[in-house]
């Protein structure tokens, strides 16, 4: 059997995934005992304690997935779900990760995965395993339901994990996993990569579990992303500060590459609508410039251009 990918979120010792219910072993638990987590019907696990949840609901809520759900399934932003796979794929056989001879599975993290939108895609790539986190329970519930239709979760295929490696099987298997990006339920250098699209960037906890020259995909905003949007919205328009982070990444993390992506786009009031509900700064906005920009587009289709920034980095071998 191969030893678990996971570790207690409450007493860091090995986690044993399982159908019904996951188990620690207890071995780092001062009193031995071990620690039960529930697979929800849904077909996810809650692994984040009370003691990490800084807020009763944390993450986004249920009326920002529906509305990214329904953004992202019209394909606005294909173009850079494409990208991001597309390199995916290219580091995972530029390392021959999934050659036919290797004997370690290749596990991906998704962080801040939402409703799942590019995970989706991502498990397409070649890689075994892909753990599909977030902080939002509805958004890895809404993730769940649809891999559980697909039987693409770890127990509907927990067979074939091993079979996959002998066959070469092209669907990763899914973890769906209620979880803080600050305390990653994950053994240490267990994980191959890691993607966050739009999502938190916490450097010493991805660098604790990414193997040694392991990958991380970062998805951004870039200059001049929804420029048309925001000049409706704002008087006084600001930049999307693109690489401030990559100063917190540099003392573990090499830059490998960045690649811009730029698409136009043309929106109707609802896919406006929806664009607003799943975009932070326009909770900032006031309601009558919402309500204007929104008559604005009843009889013409609003046009905007959305630019996004990829950032490929690697685990720097400290020598
Ligand atoms: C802008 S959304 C991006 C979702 C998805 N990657 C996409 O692009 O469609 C950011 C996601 O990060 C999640 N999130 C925020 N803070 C988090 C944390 N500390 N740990 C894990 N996920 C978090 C939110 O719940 C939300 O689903
Ligand atoms: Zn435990």
């Amino acid at each position: 059997m191969l030893v678990s990918l996971f570790i207690c979120p409450l007493c860091q010792s090995p986690l044993q995934p399982a159908a019904d219910t996951w188990r620690c072993d207890g071995s780092l638990n001062p009193k031995k005992t071990a620690h039960p987590f529930d697979v929800a019907r849904q077909g996810y696990v809650n692994l984040l304690p009370v003691q990490q949840k800084k807020s009763k609901a944390p993450g986004d809520s249920q009326a920002s997935i529906e509305a990214r759900k329904r953004f992202l399934n019209a394909g606005h932003y294909q173009p850079l779900q494409a990208l991001i796979c597309q390199k995916m794929a290219e580091l995972l056989v530029k390392d021959e990760l999934i050659s036919k001879q290797k004997s370690k599975p290749v596990n991906w993290l998704d962080i801040g995965c939402g409703e799942g939108y590019y995970t989706q895609a991502m498990a397409q790539t070649g890689m075994d395993t892909i753990i599909a986190a977030d902080i939002s329970k509805p958004a890895v519930v809404e993730l769940a339901k649809a891999n559980k239709a697909t039987h693409s979760l770890w127990y509907q295929k927990e067979v074939t994990v091993d079979a996959k490696l002998a066959e070469g099987s092209k669907t990763a298997v899914i973890y769906p996993l209620v979880t803080s990006a600050a305390h990653l339920p994950l053994r240490k250098h267990s994980i191959n990569g890691i993607s966050s699209i739009f999502s938190p960037i916490l450097p010493t906890a991805f660098n604790d579990v990414l193997t040694s020259k392991g990958y991380l995909i970062i998805a951004k905003p870039d200059a001049g992303h929804l420029s048309a949007v925001r000049e409706a919205l704002f008087d006084d328009v600001r930049e999307h500060d693109s690489d401030k982070f990559l100063q917190d990444l540099a003392p573990y993390f090499t830059l490998l590459n960045t690649y811009n992506v730029s698409t136009e786009l043309t929106l109707s009031a609802d896919d406006l609508a929806d664009l607003l509900t799943m975009t932070p700064y326009a909770y900032r906005a006031r309601s009558e410039k919402k309500q204007a920009l929104l008559a604005s587009v009843v009889t013409e289709k609003f046009a905007t251009e959305a630019k996004f920034i990829v950032y490929v980095m690697q685990k720097t071998v400290i020598v």
